[in-house]
């Protein structure tokens, strides 16, 4: 019974926008600021490309294409994600789900269910132009997923993680034509989240094409209240 209180008040965080918004960059400050579980679909659905399973093996043909993997297979594994004991106790952030109607109707019926409360939104937004040319300069680490970015860091395919020291690549959907569908679909499927959070008064609305630096500070004061930081 005590536990199903404590349950009830820990954060869960939605981060909203585009391929290329920053949702990953901002994820890792906020995991790190604030503690709760980050659960990105990309990195869990990349993790099981790398492995080799069933679900790596469906998935990598959509991700390749720029496309979503369907609905029920996300569902599913976030579904059970959110029913382990880390999130329960220490919250959740979650980083590119939902990304379609019918996986937002999913979390609101799924988070009651895990005894979690309704989530914050917070929509990052960023210019298509900008989006295009953030997403063809970024880099990432394959072994801890550090993102990275040619602009400012420096780091290219082949060179060494400065976190942990294993290998930077760069993703099979940062090719151009993989990014323009990307765009493509997230204007049709994704961007009508925005009016349904909106809508229920859970929308965060942050302009974020100021630095890493300057959207953290506005991501964490938008959400001073959710978190309790
Ligand atoms: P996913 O991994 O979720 O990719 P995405 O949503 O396309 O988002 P990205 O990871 O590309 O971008 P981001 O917003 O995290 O930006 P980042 O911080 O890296 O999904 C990949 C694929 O998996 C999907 O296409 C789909 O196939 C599948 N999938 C995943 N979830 C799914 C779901 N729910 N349903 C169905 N299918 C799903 O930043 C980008 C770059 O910009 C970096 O280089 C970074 O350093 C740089 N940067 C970040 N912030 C700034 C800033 N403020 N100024 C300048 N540069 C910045």
């Amino acid at each position: 019974m005590q536990q199903t209180a404590k349950a009830a008040t820990v954060p869960v965080i939605v981060l909203l926008g585009a391929p290329g918004a920053g949702k990953g960059t901002q994820a890792q400050r906020l995991v790190e600021r604030y503690g709760m579980v980050h659960v990105s679909t990309g990195d869990m659905l990349r993790a099981a490309v790398a492995a080799g399973t069933e679900l790596g093996r469906l998935a990598k043909q959509y991700m390749d294409a720029g496309a979503l993997v369907p609905d029920e297979v996300v569902i599913g594994i976030v579904r059970e994600r959110l029913m382990s004991a880390d999130v329960q106790e220490r919250g959740v952030l979650l980083d590119g789900f939902p990304r379609t109607l019918a996986q937002a109707e999913a979390l609101a019926e799924v988070l009651p269910g895990v005894n979690l409360p309704s989530p914050t939104v917070v929509d990052l937004k960023v210019s298509d132009d900008e989006l295009v040319e953030r997403l063809s300069t970024r880099r990432m680490c394959r072994s801890c997923g550090a993102i990275y970015n040619l602009r400012y860091d420096g780091l290219d395919v082949g060179d060494a993680c400065p976190k942990c020291g294993g290998e930077v690549y760069q993703r099979d959907d940062d090719k151009p034509e993989a990014i323009r569908e990307r765009l493509r679909v997230y204007h049709a499927q994704t961007a009508p989240l925005i009016e349904y959070y909106r809508q229920r008064g859970q929308l965060v609305e942050v302009e974020a094409s100021g630095t890493p630096e300057e959207v953290g500070e506005v991501v964490m004061a938008a959400l001073v209240r959710p978190v309790g930081g």
